[in-house]
């Protein structure tokens, strides 16, 4: 019998900060991932966090208004109030736990300038600001003796009596499933970037917190908010971190001309994503664009420069399309890159399920909108984590002895999980994803509208019908059986493309990432509103939730 008091499930940067905080705080904390701590998808983000410091001028008010117009007034402003404030003595801390952030030639940590943003406040290591601070908190977890169930993976909650308790998951060494009860559980288990093909996300990103927290009774939040990174690379859909813009590269098109003049004249090319990715696709879409993309265009930085603080996108560019980015332009278009909706939490990172809370991308706090500013995501994983883990501890506490059957719930998830086994032939994982994700990106791309959005929820619920009536697992085995693991993550896969394209046709008007070429215009009388979807036994439930609004009254948005 496995027992916690805290079981957090994902131990990226979300996972690890808060079973940091959890073991700290003197609870039996464990982590559970279907990776190594340090294989998380954290590990891919590049360019920087951003934090206001106010020895450097900035105060944290200009961060939150920055971060509320970027979410095109969607975000709940008291929680971007939360991210913005603590946001400076998160970073001072993560540096004093070791992580080696890049300084100016003064010495002191230096910055650079992010996406729809008025001044540099984002910290950076290089290139490689996600990767440098996993492994440093994953330090961090070993010198504290946080447990880790490494390479486990999370088939479903244990709820009882309107509570979460504890999951089930399977030790991918040997195939066994196992319940591991506990008094809280925190789903930091990342986005669901790969229900989108392409993606600039890892193969692991396939929303099984989002389906976990939907399958318990939690609504999901926005989930139309998808989020298009304009600088991915042609061909491969690799990340080519927003820093290259951060330090000065131009988007050409076609013709050479910087074409950010026309969309963003104030802010050029580090206007926020969604308007820049809008810009190159209409470049692409009107025919100046270079065999489907545009040009990022680093030259004029110099060989040492880029080599020095960009070295990581030389690599990649080198590697995958033999660029060398000191003599030529690259071709790169607008890739599905983060989900901006999740499972709706408070600032403490509750949901409505009592023992249930959330943190990180698979969470939705409401400090993204529709939108997220670039480096807002790490920040949002260190500052939430260890929000929503300080409040599970106060939960903890207050409940008595974890009495669950959690013996009856391993039965029955032994049985669903034999049953897929069992199925002689059938459909495999692979060609219901690439359906369903081709679908997803051609109805809920950048541009979408009725026509194309009621496309892809049918693709998705023909998808779905495939699944349940048809999907096979050819490798019977029980050591690393991934092909049944593929087939459990495709499972909460479709309940995520579910949600998003419910959540899509829900929403009539453009904001932020959503933008309907059907209904071009924002609608702030009508859709100043969130959209919250269910997971019922009739099918989903839809409601929305108005935005919280403090001090910042919507105006328009111009860069
Ligand atoms: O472009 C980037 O480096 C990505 C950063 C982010 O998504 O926050």
């Amino acid at each position: 019998m496995y027992e916690h008091d805290l079981l957090i499930v994902g131990a990226g940067l979300a996972g690890l900060r808060a079973g940091v905080e959890g073991v700290q705080k003197g609870l039996r904390t464990a982590v559970i991932t279907k990776v190594h701590p340090v294989r998380s998808h954290s590990n891919a983000a590049q360019g920087g966090i951003n934090a206001p410091l106010t020895d450097r001028g900035d105060e944290w008010e200009g961060h939150a208004l920055d971060t509320i117009k970027g979410s095109d007034y969607l975000a709940d402003q008291d929680a971007v109030e939360i991210m913005s404030s603590e946001a400076g003595d998160a970073v001072l801390e993560l540096e004093r736990m070791g992580v080696i952030f890049s300084r100016g030639d003064d010495g002191r940590l230096g910055t650079r300038r992010f996406g729809g943003q008025k001044v540099a406040r984002t910290f950076f290591v290089g290139a490689i600001t996600g990767s440098a601070m996993l492994h440093v908190l994953y330090e961090q977890a070993l010198k504290h003796g946080l447990q880790v169930y490494e390479e486990w993976f999370v088939t479903s909650l244990i709820k009882e009596e309107g509570a979460v308790r504890g999951v089930i998951a399977l030790d991918m060494k040997t195939g066994e499933l196992h319940a591991i009860r506990a008094k809280a559980v925190l789903l930091a288990a990342g986005g669901a970037g790969r229900v989108f093909e392409p993606s600039t996300n890892a193969l692991i990103c396939t929303g099984d917190g989002l389906s976990l927290a939907w399958r318990a009774g939690a609504p999901l939040m926005d989930m139309e908010m998808i989020q298009y990174h304009p600088t991915t690379l042609a061909r491969t859909g690799i990340l080519l971190s927003e820093a290259a813009r951060g330090e000065g590269a131009y988007l050409l098109n076609s013709d050479g001309e910087r074409f950010m003049e026309k969309a963003a004249p104030d802010y050029m090319e580090l206007a926020s994503r969604d308007v820049v990715s809008r810009a190159e696709q209409v470049e692409i879409n009107e025919g100046r664009g270079v065999d489907g993309n545009v040009l990022l265009d680093l030259r004029h930085l110099g060989r040492t420069f880029i080599e020095e603080r960009l070295g990581y996108l030389q690599e990649v560019a080198v590697e995958f399309l033999g660029i060398d980015l000191a003599e030529q332009p690259v071709p790169i278009r607008p890739g599905m890159h983060y989900i901006m909706g999740g499972i709706k939490t408070n600032a403490d990172g509750e949901t409505e399920i009592p023992g249930l809370y959330a943190a990180g991308e698979c969470a939705n706090v409401s400090v993204h909108g529709a939108n997220r500013l670039g480096a807002n995501s790490l920040l949002d994983t260190i500052v939430f984590g260890r929000r929503a883990a300080k409040k599970s501890v106060e939960y903890v506490k207050s409940i008595g002895e974890n009495g669950s059957d959690s013996e009856a719930h391993l039965k029955a998830e032994k049985e669903r999980l034999q049953a897929l086994l069992d199925r002689p032939k059938g459909a495999r994982t692979a060609e219901i994803r690439n359906e369903m994700a081709t679908g997803m990106t051609e109805g809920i791309g950048v541009f979408r509208d009725q026509n194309s959005m009621e496309g892809a929820l049918a693709k998705v619920h023909e998808m779905r019908k495939k699944y349940d009536a048809s999907i096979y697992v050819e490798n019977k085995g029980k050591v690393f059986n991934t092909d049944l693991m593929f087939a459990l993550e495709l499972d909460f896969m479709l309940d995520c493309a579910e949600a998003v394209a419910t959540g899509a046709l829900m929403r009539k008007e453009s904001r932020g990432a959503h933008f309907r070429t059907d209904m071009p215009d924002r609608d702030d009388e009508n859709w100043l509103k969130h959209t919250l979807s269910y997971k019922s036994e009739e099918g989903v439930r839809t409601e929305t939730l108005d935005v919280v609004v403090t001090k910042w009254e919507p105006v328009k948005r111009v860069y």
